[in-house]
């Protein structure tokens, strides 16, 4: 069962090159529809989920959805938990089986977060699991978490001394990039990726993927971003999916859930195999079964 831990499958497209969607579910459909994706796209796919979906779905039943839609799936896929504060969902994730986790004490002094995240990478290291770091926070809220402020950005000295100092595998830094809708394009310091990566070789996770362009993704796939987050596109396909197959429904007065269903997988495994192909994922796991 190729469910693996974060870093083979970051560390492979960091070499190679390419960036792996890793893509927020919310709910056992989405999780469904985007592990259908990097079946068809014969894709790796990271699979995050939020804090919020943590508490709202419930640790055991979240793993346990996570495990039934996994068996015997035959490319790689990681399940990763984004931006948390907290080291108590930390634990409770790391020991269900997470694969690996985001710490993020990016609200916290660098030398404090930096001393917290060597713990959590301690803690992970027992259960097999991956950390990603971070030390500035990424602007915009991603499910209750997060400010709309701009955070100050962190020297290239003290960020590469993070990086060595907690053994993170994963690196998170903000470079203009944002959660959440861009109501402009953005200007992102991709300068930075580079500035990192010739220091400290390490793959980097980009934030807010949402709305950036192609050009963007290739250039910063380019020089380092191997994990590519997208939360946003996920919450606005699912929501128009339903919107517009509800819509219809009423037009039509017909009332069918499961047409309703297969309508927004469909939706959502398209957008995530979009991803898959525009960063470069998809044909990277040699042949992949059709569940
Ligand atoms: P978007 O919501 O912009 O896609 O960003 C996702 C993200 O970075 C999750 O941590």
């Amino acid at each position: 069962m190729p469910v693996v831990p974060l870093k083979e499958i970051v560390d492979r497209a960091f070499t190679e090159r390419y960036g792996v969607p890793a893509i927020n579910v919310v709910n056992d459909l989405t999780m469904e529809a985007v592990l259908a994706a990097a079946v068809r796209e014969r894709s790796p796919v990271i699979v995050q989920t939020s804090v919020k979906t943590v508490r709202s779905i419930g640790l055991d039943l979240l793993f346990a959805m996570w495990r039934e839609l996994t068996a015997g799936i035959e490319v790689p896929v990681s399940l990763h938990l984004d931006h948390c504060p907290d080291r108590s969902v930390i634990t409770g994730c790391l020991r269900q089986g997470w694969n690996s986790v985001l710490f993020d004490a990016s609200s916290l002094p660098v030398e404090e977060n930096q001393r917290q995240t060597i713990e959590v990478v301690a803690e992970a290291r027992g259960y097999g699991a991956n950390v990603e770091g971070e030390i500035e926070s990424i602007t915009g809220v991603e499910d209750g978490i997060g400010s709309d402020e701009v955070a100050q950005t962190q020297s290239l000295p003290v960020a590469i001394e993070f990086i060595r100092a907690t053994g993170i595998d994963v690196f998170a830094p903000a470079i203009g990039n944002a959660h959440g809708v861009y109501h402009a394009e953005p200007k992102l310091d991709a300068q930075r990726v580079s500035d990192i990566v010739a220091e400290q070789p390490i793959p980097i996770a980009l934030h807010g993927g949402t709305g950036m362009t192609d050009a963007q993704f290739t250039d910063l796939i380019a020089r380092g971003c191997a994990k590519v987050n997208i939360s946003t596109d996920l919450k606005v396909t699912f929501m128009r999916a339903n919107l517009a197959y509800l819509r219809t429904a009423e037009e039509q007065n017909k009332w069918d859930p499961p047409s309703l269903f297969s309508s927004v997988r469909e939706a959502v495994l398209e957008m995530a195999a979009g991803h898959m192909r525009r960063f470069g994922s998809a044909g990277r796991a040699g042949a992949g079964k059709a569940r």
